[in-house]
């Protein structure tokens, strides 16, 4: 794999760069409210910039249907890329259109354009190669003769994507810093783990996380479930679990999971229950054997927060993905502080996974720097660990 300082050392001055980055943040509106990735995706950019590359920026933002919609515009995310560069950040109008091209022919070196989200073009995401490899074409085109490719959009390597994939083929491509740290890490976790090895899976849906369940289970010392796929594996104990969510047609494979490896799995021993789902709601930490008919559970509760705690305390690996409860609530955000505090604490080689845990550990005000690593791929990190090959990481290497 081709990387960056091989680009730099090649040298950059004056030629166009396809940068992939992924920017696709949180917004509140037109408020970002939580700018990680773009923070992530500064470093390769002003390397380049600083060695007088003319950066061609492109990324998506959330899933507009293949044409221009206002509320996915990457507007906001170009002022606070110009707000993070000391280089001056152009949005273009379009993908590859007129305004695409013409913001591009106008940069000076160390300039960057960033082009209108990629998805509003339909043929990104499309599953015909020659739609892809049409668009991909003409994102080539943009950096012409002497243009190269930098692939830094980690979160999206895993999406077999016009702008991810298809292009790097079409022009000498280079691994980014930013997916190359990622791809070291996650390296480091599918490997030889110091032990213990503890997991910590939460978020919404056990279906989600099956793949990952499964191939991880085999490895782990422990692994630690919360969030709304905890009830799932509650109800195939035989729990009631109210209104909480519930994965009807997945209690067998829970069943079945614990039945293999039960003594690995560590489920929650009490929950905090609310009569609706909301953060003024009437609320009550049960244990889970009394779950109230009609309540849903959205956290963990402080029993399981300390015994989890323990587990933690010792591991000397850990890799996070998924809130244990609704913490952008604030009556249910406990459970989320509690064992992100506890990997703080632990003296383990940490990694936080992506999405919503990342977003966790800064809207909770966790500090950043008390985990080994936060990746900026929720999706793209735990593909990785199912051990599936990542497109977007396996055309750099050559072998897709
Ligand atoms: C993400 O947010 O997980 C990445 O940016 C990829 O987005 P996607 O899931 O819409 O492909
Ligand atoms: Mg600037």
């Amino acid at each position: 794999m081709k990387t960056l300082d091989d680009l730099l050392a090649e040298g950059v001055s004056g030629r166009r760069v396809l940068v992939r980055a992924d920017l696709n943040v949180p917004l509140d509106g037109e408020t970002i409210t939580d700018d990680g990735r773009i923070r992530a995706s500064v470093p390769t950019i002003s390397k380049l910039t600083g060695a007088g590359a003319r950066v061609v920026v492109t990324a998506h933002l959330g899933r507009p249907k293949g044409a221009p919609e206002a509320k996915y515009s990457l507007k906001p995310v170009a002022v606070r890329l110009n707000e993070l560069l000391d280089a001056t950040v152009t949005l273009a109008a379009d993908v590859v259109g007129d305004s695409a091209k013409s913001t591009v022919d106008g940069l000076a070196d160390g300039e960057v354009a960033l082009l209108e989200n990629i998805r509003f073009d339909a043929r990104e995401t499309s599953k015909d190669e020659a739609e892809r490899g049409a668009l991909a074409r003409d994102l080539a085109g943009l950096v012409g003769e002497n243009g190269v490719f930098v692939s830094d959009g980690f979160g999206v390597v895993h999406r077999k994507q016009a702008s991810v994939y298809d292009v790097a083929g079409l022009l000498p491509s280079y691994a980014g810093g930013l997916v190359l740290a990622e791809v070291e890490v996650l390296r480091k976790l599918s490997g030889d783990p110091e032990r213990p090895y503890v997991v910590v899976l939460g978020g919404s849906k056990v279906s989600d996380k099956l793949a990952v369940i499964e191939s991880l289970l085999p490895k782990v010392d422990k692994l630690l479930v919360g969030g709304g796929m905890c009830f799932t594996f509650l109800a195939a104990e035989g729990l009631g679990v109210g209104e909480s969510l519930l994965e009807g047609d997945m209690i067998d494979t829970c069943k079945k999971l614990l039945a293999d490896a039960g003594e690995k799995i560590l489920l929650p021993a009490d929950v905090v229950i609310a009569d609706r789902f909301a953060a003024d709601a009437q609320t009550e930490t049960v244990l889970v054997a009394d779950m109230r008919e009609g309540w849903m559970g959205l956290d963990i509760g402080p029993i399981t927060a300390e015994r989890y705690a323990a587990a933690l305390a010792d591991a000397r690996t850990v890799f996070w993905n998924g809130p244990m409860g609704v913490f952008e609530m604030a009556p249910f955000a406990e459970g989320t502080r509690a064992v992100a505090q506890s990997i703080v604490d632990s003296d383990s080689y940490s990694v936080v996974g992506g999405g919503d845990s990342a977003a966790a550990v800064r809207a909770l005000d966790l500090p950043e720097d008390g985990f080994s690593h936060i990746s900026t791929g929720g999706g793209a990190s735990l593909e990785f660990l199912e051990g599936k090959e990542l497109p977007g990481v396996a055309v750099l290497e050559g072998h897709s």
